[in-house]
């Protein structure tokens, strides 16, 4: 597993009490759902995407629903978690997005996000306009992210580089109020 996904692991993992349902944005494959799916069996989990990958394959305890994050489709106050894997650089509007998940997360809910973020400094510009360059999307700043969180309504908001990442990858927490 990469350690961006174990970096999220870790995060939902530390959510108290154990999450009855979550909200995996931009799912992919869904590898990582599955894998988030394995180790929350009695968690039920929705998995959304703007397409579903033909390799997507689901588990017992996942709902795959295509949707964008800037229009979720899924009631609001519904989720205790929702994640966003490397994902949010192609969402086409990042403030419209996080005010979604703001939308969709139960008071006391948390938005875990791991994703590129752009900083002021060398290797973390070198890398952040190599891989943005290759992958596309647009890398937001911390500073950017956290205005946005703010202003969708979440609290609480944290942002860490992940240990292991080529100094690029950023593991983001936000809380809906209770
Ligand atoms: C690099 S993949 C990440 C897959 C998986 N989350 C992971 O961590 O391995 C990015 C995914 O985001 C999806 N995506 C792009 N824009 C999106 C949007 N606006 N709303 C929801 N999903 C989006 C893409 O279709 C793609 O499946």
């Amino acid at each position: 597993m990469r350690s961006v996904h174990t970096a999220i692991l870790e995060a939902i993992l530390g959510y108290r009490p154990a999450p009855k349902s979550l909200l995996d944005i931009g799912c992919g494959d869904g590898v990582f759902t599955r894998t988030i799916a394995a180790t929350l069996p009695q968690t039920a989990i929705t998995a959304v995407d703007v397409k579903q990958s033909k390799r997507f394959v689901g588990a017992k305890n996942i709902t795959f629903k295509t949707g964008s994050a800037e229009a979720l489709p899924v009631d609001s106050d519904a989720y205790d978690l929702v994640t966003a894997s490397l994902t949010l650089h192609h969402w086409t509007n990042q403030p419209q997005a996080i005010t979604e998940v703001f939308r969709v997360l139960k008071p006391g809910g948390l938005f875990i996000i791991g994703d590129p973020l752009l900083e002021n400094w060398l290797i973390n510009r070198f890398w952040g306009w190599l891989v943005q360059t290759l992958d596309g999307g647009r890398f937001a700043s911390a500073q950017t992210l956290q205005t946005w969180a703010q202003d969708a309504g979440l609290d609480q908001v944290e942002i860490n580089l992940i240990p292991r990442t080529m100094k690029s990858l950023y593991l983001v927490t936000a809380r809906k109020p209770a």
